[in-house]
């Protein structure tokens, strides 16, 4: 049995086919009723025609309404003169599940966006869902590709983890203590040792610590997992569950590891053009305009380097008055991000060596005492897609930068003994999956790019 794709690919004129999906619409004339066919399989569909002589007026009415999922019979005829270039002929079909046109809430009409969010569970019979969806399953199809092809060995670090990498305190602790009635030490504090792990455990924030220590023997590697963050931001741009790419490269300093990061993201958005065309089409139809530009430009142009302390004196000397105004030292809102990639450069930015006191604790100190080896990349429409460094891999340095924070070395221990034997200069990235999914689909919130959203105060 093809599917409406290898149709499409291959027409089987003049032959009996039996064909499954659901119903995307249906129009009844006196004599016939047409039914656009949709599976899955691309996002165009297939037209059946009913004859009223051969299937009822009766039955097609009381069964074939939108959203219903049927089997059919017929023979697929050529039809030069029509829109379509053919249509199946039905001599049959069944019904496996009916859709009530009185409830269920997608007509032909097109929806909002919004709308869509409130019933994530049907999003997927829609062809803008579909075709989001296909371009996620493309770029982490292209995402393993690159590295693959490169000798990246892919790893998996976990879930469940003792430490908070960033160091920003947005973690969502898990625990199997009764919170009614939580164990406690006579001066207060809750005793951990009771927990699960025997001590405080929580969901990652990032998969990197761990990603550290295995390049520390497998030389490359990258992680491609999901990621929590308990932001209590609502943004188009923050998810509480996103899914992050982070290579980590023994022997790469922060030259090296922009180049690779502006490779990456040229390699994705080239795969994408050339293998998602039908998707990016329909997305620039209904949704943006320069989509398929915008790509064809990023995939060509090299990006911009700027250091933070050029980025801030563009940001100083631009004439615009910022909502947060800029001096050396703050951090870059969304506003300047987008000041530098849309009006300034015109394409994606890399801003490093900011300063330290705006980034982790584990980033590469530089000479001058002030700022450290850490790079963003910026792109139009989104701002940051990439936050990367190089890795502080001296041992004296790394302790001394946790002391200034007030960190608790204690559940760091192995990550600073992988500084102890054998240290080695190293660096990597973490791609947002889900922003960059933002670029390459011309959607402008971070919810309609992954199936199933978590957000403050949401849960799709
Ligand atoms: O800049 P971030 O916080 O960097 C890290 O987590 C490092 N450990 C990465 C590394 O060097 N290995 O996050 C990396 C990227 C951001 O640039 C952004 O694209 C995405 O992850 N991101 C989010 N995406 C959706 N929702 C959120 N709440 C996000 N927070 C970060
Ligand atoms: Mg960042």
């Amino acid at each position: 049995m093809p599917s409406i794709a290898e149709i499409y690919a291959s027409p089987p004129i003049g032959q009996l086919l039996k064909v499954e999906g659901w119903i995307r619409t249906r129009r009844t004339t006196r004599t016939v009723s047409f039914v656009e066919l949709q599976d899955g399989s691309t996002l165009k569909a297939l037209q059946l025609v009913l004859s009223h002589e051969k299937i009822s007026l009766d039955r097609i009415e009381a069964t074939l309404h939108t959203g219903a999922s049927i089997a059919v019979w017929g023979i697929l005829r050529s039809t030069p003169d029509r829109p379509q270039p053919f249509e199946i002929e039905v001599e049959d079909f069944i019904l496996y599940g009916e859709a009530d046109p009185t409830t269920y809430p997608l007509q032909k009409k097109a929806h909002s966006l919004e709308f869509l969010r409130e019933i994530s569970h049907l999003r997927p019979r829609t062809r803008t869902f579909q075709a989001i969806f296909r371009i996620r399953s493309g770029l982490s199809f292209a995402i393993h590709q690159y590295f693959q092809e490169r000798g990246f060995v892919y790893v998996h670090t976990p879930i469940l983890t003792p430490s908070d990498c960033e160091g920003g305190g947005q973690l969502f602790q898990v625990t199997t203590l009764a919170l009614e009635a939580l164990p406690r030490h006579p001066d207060g504090r809750i005793a951990y040792e009771k927990d699960f792990f025997g001590r405080p455990a929580y969901l990652t924030v990032s998969g990197q610590l761990e990603g550290e220590m295995l390049s520390m023997g497998l030389g490359k590697i990258y992680t491609f997992g999901p990621t929590f963050r308990a932001e209590p931001s609502h943004t188009p741009r923050h998810l509480a569950e996103f899914w992050m790419i982070e290579p980590e490269m023994a022997f790469y300093d922060l030259d090296m590891t922009m180049d690779l990061a502006e490779d990456f993201l040229q390699f994705l958005t080239k795969a994408i053009l050339q293998r998602h065309r039908e998707e990016l089409e329909f997305l620039r139809e209904h949704y943006e305009e320069k989509l398929i530009h915008e790509l064809e430009k990023v995939a060509e142009s090299r990006f911009i380097r700027l250091s933070y302390t050029e980025a801030i004196d563009i940001l100083n000397k631009s004439g615009k008055s910022f909502q947060f105004p800029t001096s050396w030292g703050s951090d870059l809102q969304a506003e300047h991000e987008r000041y530098l990639v849309e009006e300034y450069a015109g394409q994606p930015v890399i801003v490093y060596n900011y300063p330290k006191e705006i980034k982790a604790f584990y980033m590469r100190q530089n000479d001058d005492g002030r700022t450290v080896a850490a790079f963003d990349v910026l792109f139009p429409r989104i701002g940051e897609v990439i936050g990367g460094s190089q890795r502080e891999e001296r041992y004296e340095q790394l302790l001394r930068r946790m002391e200034e924070r007030g960190m608790d070395p204690f559940p760091y221990q192995n990550y600073l003994d992988i500084r102890r034997y054998g240290s080695v200069p190293h660096s990597g990235f973490g791609l947002g999956l889900e922003r960059f999914l933002l670029f390459l689909t011309g959607m402008t919130n971070v919810r309609d790019v992954i199936p199933f959203f978590r957000s403050a105060g949401q849960m799709a």
